[in-house]
């Protein structure tokens, strides 16, 4: 599991199509395997189970119990955490956040955390423990930007990464969002598995239909593998500017993702006072401090099963 670092930087954005092939790294410690045999709960789940076990033979034996004993996915959807090396306090609890919700029925969900290259020294020690740790996170060969094509370097080395065992869907969320997977993939569920483009629609003007809030947004494999052949996104430098206004430009102008849903009100930015949740969020967003984190858990009753100890 060498965590290798190409040499020189702004491969994504100058010459993606011929350095795609060495553009990300992955870090495909347990869970890859793992949560390729057919998991049906969260991939970051079984990922801290399996390290948690005896070894290697105890991971193998684990699976194919799990695999015998699990109905065949209805859809599988890969959810790529957008965050940076340093945030190592929102990280895990945003790992929590995923590990402790309950699995979405019939469907294999894996949760990654996605960063551009890692370059600070100690940051490459600790993100490696992380990753022997939990196998979650993906190092892309970008260096690190929100706006400067990051999305696209994510969106477009997924088919790639994962062409071995490809998901119906791809979703790039933040870490700031919490977003409740059961609700979402229930509504993916019922959605065409192509030409999907879905989250937290925002109309501009001037474009012929609604772009997705980087909040978190979904698009099926066949668009994610769209973005990773398209040369006309990087000639038209379109992988500069807002990330998420970028992917429905992208998108628009190509004729893909028709299949557009809009999934507001259940998505949404929680106000200031914290007074806005609602039963049914797919995604809240603006969980920018431990304050709004720890709000959402008590909302959502996520704490609300624990048993007080006393001592004796
Ligand atoms: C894209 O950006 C590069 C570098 O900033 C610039 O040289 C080039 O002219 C731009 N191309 C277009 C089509 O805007
Ligand atoms: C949390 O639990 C309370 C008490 O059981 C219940 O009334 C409420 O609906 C639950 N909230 C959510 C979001 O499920």
């Amino acid at each position: 599991m060498a965590m290798k670092a190409p040499a020189s930087s702004s491969y994504v954005l100058l010459a993606p199509l011929a350095l795609l092939l060495v553009a990300a790294v992955v870090f495909l410690l347990p869970s890859l395997n793992g949560a390729h045999v057919g998991s049906d709960g969260l991939g970051v789940d079984l990922c801290a189970r399996r390290s948690a076990g005896a070894g290697a033979e105890g991971y193998t034996v684990l699976a194919k119990e799990e695999e015998e004993e699990k109905e065949k996915p209805e859809l599988s959807l890969l959810v790529g955490v957008l965050t940076t090396p340093k945030r190592y306090e929102r990280r895990d609890i945003v790992r929590l956040a995923y590990t402790l919700q309950p699995a979405a029925a019939r469907a294999r969900v894996d949760v990654r955390f996605v960063f551009c290259r890692v370059e600070d020294p100690v940051d490459r020690q600790l993100v490696a423990l992380e990753a022997m740790r939990h196998g979650d996170v993906v190092e892309l060969a970008c260096e690190e930007n929100m706006n400067h094509g990051k999305t696209h370097a994510y969106l477009s080395s997924v088919p790639r990464l994962f062409a071995a065992d490809p998901y119906d869907y791809v979703m790039k969320t933040d870490d700031d969002t919490y977003l409740r997977v059961a609700a979402l993939v229930d509504e993916l569920r019922r959605k065409p598995r192509d030409d999907v483009y879905l989250g937290y629609g925002y109309a501009m003007g001037g474009q012929p239909m609604p772009f997705m809030h980087g909040m978190g947004y979904v698009v099926s494999w066949d668009v994610a593998s769209w973005v990773s052949t398209a040369e006309e996104i990087l000639a038209r430098n379109d992988t500069e500017g807002p990330e998420d206004l970028m992917v429905g430009k992208w998108l628009n102008l190509a004729g893909r993702g028709r299949n557009r849903y809009d999934l507001k009100p259940r998505m949404y930015d929680l106000s200031w006072d914290m007074d806005n949740f609602r039963p049914d969020t797919i995604a809240v967003h603006t969980l920018k401090d431990n304050r709004r984190w720890a709000a959402a858990f008590s909302y959502f009753n996520v704490t609300a099963g624990i048993k007080p100890h006393h001592l004796p």
